[in-house]
């Protein structure tokens, strides 16, 4: 996919996620074959007011790239001062959300809020192009603010006559949050209704799940969020499925153990020692989320305080799983819960 002069290569781009999508979650991603990442999004208030926290959200290092940062705001002439400030450290693509539903976001009038003013979203998204220079705008929506105000078809022409390069449509309304399958027959309608590329996004979980959506809707890429939480192999094994015809299939045991070690040491590189131990908890959590004993390895690295503690303790877990310690899981009930509420899935 084309976005300006900026060729990805393949199809697969990683969500923008808010306290998950940092430099260790991205670097993990790209080496599985990630063609684009995302930020979190970051406040474009934030970032022109110089605020400590936005600036680090977006800062991402050169060898990250190509790589895009989502912006949220509002207001056109603070995302047009926005995105000039952002050409300084040029970012490849930048985004901004049209699209989060929580109420935090929408209580402000950013995200999926903006939904119900195409006008407006239309002028922040003008502004932006008008100061991006060569990089593109891309805009991430939802169907609608709800089942019976779905407006995808206009706002995501007004995306395009505005100047965006691509819109991502993630195939729900504001209402629906993670509820309800994903409709799929919107990615079809929009890509015959614009001309510019159309990403889809919406409950990939698998690499067929992928192959599906591009063979069956048309959509130039797709875009994995909770797909890809602890399990940056589904980008491999795309690649492979389309490549050679072929999934390789769910990765051993000690791939696992291996690639959740790496990501915690680079989340120990990124971060202070407490506040590392801290965000790997989640990451560790849901390279396991798919095997037995998971809520018994929860109660046991959310007790542990250093991340080398919790590097043991992910090896003595695969040492118990080699040896069929655990009594067999509710895979589905746990596989629903971790779809659902994804940062607070282990709780009851
Ligand atoms: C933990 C988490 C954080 C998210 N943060 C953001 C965000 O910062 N910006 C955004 O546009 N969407 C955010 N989303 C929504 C995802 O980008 C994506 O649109 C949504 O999860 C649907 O994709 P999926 O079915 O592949 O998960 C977040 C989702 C999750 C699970």
């Amino acid at each position: 996919m084309k976005l300006r002069k900026l060729d990805l290569g393949n199809k697969l781009i990683v969500a923008p996620m808010a306290d998950v999508s940092d430099a260790p979650f991205r670097k993990i991603a790209k080496d599985f074959g990630a063609g684009l990442t995302f930020t979190p999004m970051v406040s474009a208030k934030g970032i022109i007011d110089n605020e400590f926290h936005a600036l680090r959200i977006f800062a991402f290092a050169r060898d990250e790239k190509p790589i895009g940062v989502q912006l949220l705001g509002n207001n056109p002439e603070y995302l047009a001062s926005t995105v000039e400030e952002l050409k300084r450290y040029k970012p490849d693509v930048i985004d901004i959300n049209c699209g989060c539903p929580v109420e935090k976001v929408t209580r402000h009038n950013f995200g999926a809020q903006l939904l119900d003013d195409p006008i407006l979203m239309g002028k922040m998204i003008e502004a932006m192009v008008n100061s991006a220079g060569d990089i593109p705008i891309t805009v991430k929506l939802r169907l609608g603010k709800s089942d019976g105000k779905i407006n995808i078809l206009e706002t995501s022409r007004v995306a395009e006559e505005s100047g965006a390069s691509a819109v991502i449509v993630h195939t729900r309304t504001k209402d629906t949050k993670y509820k309800d399958d994903p409709t799929w027959e919107w990615l079809i309608k929009v890509k015959d209704h614009i001309k510019i590329p159309v990403i889809g996004n919406g409950s990939l979980f698998t690499p067929q799940d992928i192959k599906e959506m591009i063979e069956k809707t048309n959509v130039d890429s797709v875009m994995i969020a909770r797909g890809a939480l602890g399990n940056p192999f589904i980008f491999n094994r795309y690649r492979a499925l389309i490549e050679n015809g072929a999934d390789p299939g769910e990765q051993s045991l000690e791939e696992i153990e291996n690639v959740a070690v790496k990501h915690t040491r680079l989340i120990a590189r990124e971060y202070p020692e407490a506040v590392a131990t801290i965000k790997a908890r989640k990451n560790i959590l849901w390279y396991f989320k798919h095997l037995d004993g998971i809520h018994q390895f929860a109660s046991i690295i959310m007790r542990t305080k250093s991340v080398e503690g919790e590097i043991k303790m992910i090896h003595e877990h695969v040492e118990k799983l080699k040896q069929n310690f655990y009594p067999k899981d509710d895979r589905e009930l746990i596989d629903q819960k971790f779809k659902e509420r994804v940062l607070f899935w282990l709780n009851e």
